[in-house]
């Protein structure tokens, strides 16, 4: 009974966060950070998009193409952004560890339409388990779930 309690458990924390979210964050494997943000832009606005963080009341432009508005300078060389297919667009970002507080938001709308989420600096995914995740979720989720009884029971 507990056990399977579990598992339920953990399917519904696994099965909410992909359900709802349009952004994500994880780590390449050569340490850089990836935002995926995967909001379809409504038809017949300009087409813009803007990466930001925010690390308790500071919030910061990592990258953007609205027009008007600016990175922050400590970003410069750091980012770059491309086009995703079938919607939206990527951000990578190199040496930011020591800039994660404990806390952080990542925020990111595409033709002003906002999207964010809140990850713990030791927290982040690595992009492999994400792309895995996303490619083939129920396997990944039942070798998950395999995972924890056995370990759990
Ligand atoms: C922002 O970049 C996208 C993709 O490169 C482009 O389609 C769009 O026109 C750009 N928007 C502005 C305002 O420059
Ligand atoms: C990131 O951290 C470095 C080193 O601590 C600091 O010099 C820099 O100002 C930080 N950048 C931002 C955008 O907070
Ligand atoms: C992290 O930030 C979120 C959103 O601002 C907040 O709800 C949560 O309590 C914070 N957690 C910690 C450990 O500071
Ligand atoms: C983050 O998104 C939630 C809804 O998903 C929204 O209520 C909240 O205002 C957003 N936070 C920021 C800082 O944009």
């Amino acid at each position: 009974m507990l056990k399977s309690l579990f598992v339920y458990g953990v399917l519904g924390v696994m099965l909410i966060p992909v359900k709802s979210k349009r952004i994500t964050v994880c780590v390449e494997d050569d340490e850089e950070l990836r935002v995926d943000c995967l909001i379809e832009p409504k038809p017949n606005k300009i087409n813009t998009y803007q990466f930001s963080w925010s690390i308790g009341p500071r919030q910061e432009t990592i990258n953007t193409n609205v027009s008007g508005d600016s990175a922050n300078k400590e970003f410069k060389d750091k980012s770059r952004v491309e086009e995703l297919e079938p919607v939206g667009y990527r951000m990578t970002l190199s040496d930011f560890r020591d800039n994660l507080s404990d806390n952080t938001t990542f925020l990111c709308k595409i033709s002003g339409q906002g999207e964010n989420i809140t990850v713990q600096k030791d927290n982040i995914l690595s992009c492999s388990a994400v792309s895995l995740l996303l490619k083939n979720s129920w396997s990944w989720m039942v070798y998950l779930l395999l995972f924890f009884y056995h370990t759990h029971s």
